[in-house]
C-alpha cells in the first residue's frame, strides 16, 4: 500500500499526529469494553449465587432459616464472622458434624465469595 503523502515540510510531524489520534482512540475502545465488564460482574454474582444455592437446603433460601429450626441463619450476618466459621470448618479446627465435609467442597475463595454474599441478604 502506497503511504499518504505527507504535505508538511517534517515528516517527523505526520507520524507525530497520527501517535496523537491513536491516543485520541484509546478513551474509545476501553469504553467499548465497558459492556464486556459488566457482563463480566453479573457471571459472578450468578456463579456465587450457585454457590450459596449448596447451602439453601439446610440454612435456608438465602440463607433465611425457618424460624424454629436448629439450624443457624446466615443472611445478614457479618462476612468474617461466618468466614471465621467456615474456614474453620474447613480446616478441622471446629470440628462438625457436615460441615467440614461441606466447606472441602469450595475453595478459600469461594468460601470468601459466599459469605460475602450471605452478609448481604436481608
Ligand atoms: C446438609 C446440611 C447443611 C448444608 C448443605 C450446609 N450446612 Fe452449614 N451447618 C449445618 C450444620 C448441621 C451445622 C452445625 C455444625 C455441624 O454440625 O456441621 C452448620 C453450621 C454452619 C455454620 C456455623 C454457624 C454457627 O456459627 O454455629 C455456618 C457459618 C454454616 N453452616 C454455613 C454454611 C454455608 C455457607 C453452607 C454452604 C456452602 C452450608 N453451611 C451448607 C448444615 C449444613
Amino acid at each position: 500500500m502506497k503511504p499518504t503523502p505527507c504535505a508538511r515540510p517534517d515528516p517527523r510531524a505526520c507520524r507525530r499526529r497520527s501517535l496523537r489520534a491513536a491516543w485520541c482512540l484509546l478513551p474509545l475502545s476501553l469504553l467499548a469494553l465497558a459492556p464486556l465488564a459488566a457482563w463480566s460482574a453479573d457471571q459472578q454474582r450468578l456463579r456465587t449465587r450457585a454457590l450459596a444455592a449448596g447451602c439453601a437446603q439446610c440454612h435456608g433460601t438465602d440463607g433465611r432459616a425457618v424460624e424454629g429450626l436448629a439450624l443457624v441463619r446466615l443472611a445478614g450476618r457479618p462476612k468474617d464472622d461466618t468466614l471465621t466459621q467456615l474456614l474453620a470448618f474447613r480446616s478441622g479446627q471446629r470440628p462438625a458434624t457436615v460441615m467440614h465435609q461441606i466447606t472441602r467442597g469450595y475453595s478459600p475463595e469461594q468460601l470468601d465469595a459466599v459469605a460475602t454474599y450471605f452478609a448481604a441478604q436481608k
